[in-house]
């Protein structure tokens, strides 16, 4: 059963990830994916530390910051983000993604996105507890509970992680506060219903979107109706 929050009923809404774009034509990537009806983006930052891979930094993003008018959401997938936080935030970055398990001081760094004037929210691993969130709900506005291990594209979603989302979404619940809940790493066609019924009102993909034959706009239709089915079907 999804059940309600703050803004129940909830409503899905639809965040590409551009690892899998173009890079050589990122700016009319994110072109075609605003025409495409996405409601936010996601950017992948990651540093080859805190995950095996290294993607891009905050003046890649910049570089497409005008091209769309929809919020950015920067994935720090890197150690100490406390240090590269303003960077984002100055590239544009409406909100700031770090990970608990990249953090000394979770508490602290998230007091400092805000500070930064940017929405903070938190993102868990596949083998982290939803209770490493107990004491800063009251300072992020969102959760990432990551369905794949951090890192590459195109990975199998884990399905176990539908019991903790199920379990943030209780906490959420519970603390009355209108917090969003977010997953990431192997969302599409087959996977977004368990994912949306566990409680996650967020949903990122980037693979699928790059692999409907149909094209972006028939896959964020498709995985939108989808989440949508799966609300109203435990509503
Ligand atoms: C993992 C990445 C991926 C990416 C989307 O570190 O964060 O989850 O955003 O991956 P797919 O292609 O599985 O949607």
């Amino acid at each position: 059963m999804t059940p309600s929050t703050a803004n129940s009923p909830l409503t899905p809404v639809i965040i590409p990830s551009v690892l899998p774009a173009d890079f050589s034509r990122l700016g009319d990537e994110v072109v075609a994916l605003h025409e495409a009806g996405v409601d936010r983006f996601q950017f992948d930052v990651m540093d080859g530390r805190f995950v095996p891979n290294l993607t891009f930094g905050p003046d890649v993003i910049a570089s497409v910051r005008d091209r769309t008018d929809r919020p950015f959401e920067a994935h720090l997938m890197v150690e100490k983000p406390d240090e590269l936080a303003h960077l984002y935030v100055e590239a544009g970055c409406d909100m700031l993604i770090v990970h608990a398990e990249a953090c000394d001081h979770l508490h602290r760094t998230l007091g400092h996105i805000r500070e930064l004037g940017a929405v903070p929210a938190v993102a868990l691993n596949p083998s982290t507890p939803a209770s490493a969130l107990t004491h800063v709900l009251d300072l992020l506005d969102m959760v990432l509970v990551m369905t794949v291990n951090p890192g590459f594209g195109g990975q199998p979603y884990i399905a176990t992680m539908e019991a903790k989302i199920a379990e943030v979404r209780a906490m959420v619940t519970t603390s009355g506060r209108d917090i969003d809940i977010e997953v990431d790493g192997g969302i599409g066609p087959n996977t977004i219903a368990g994912a949306a019924s566990a409680g996650a009102n967020f949903l990122v993909a980037g693979s699928a979107l790059y692999r409907d034959p149909e094209g972006l706009g028939h896959a964020v239709d498709d995985l939108r109706t989808r989440a949508a089915q799966a609300f109203a079907a435990n509503d």
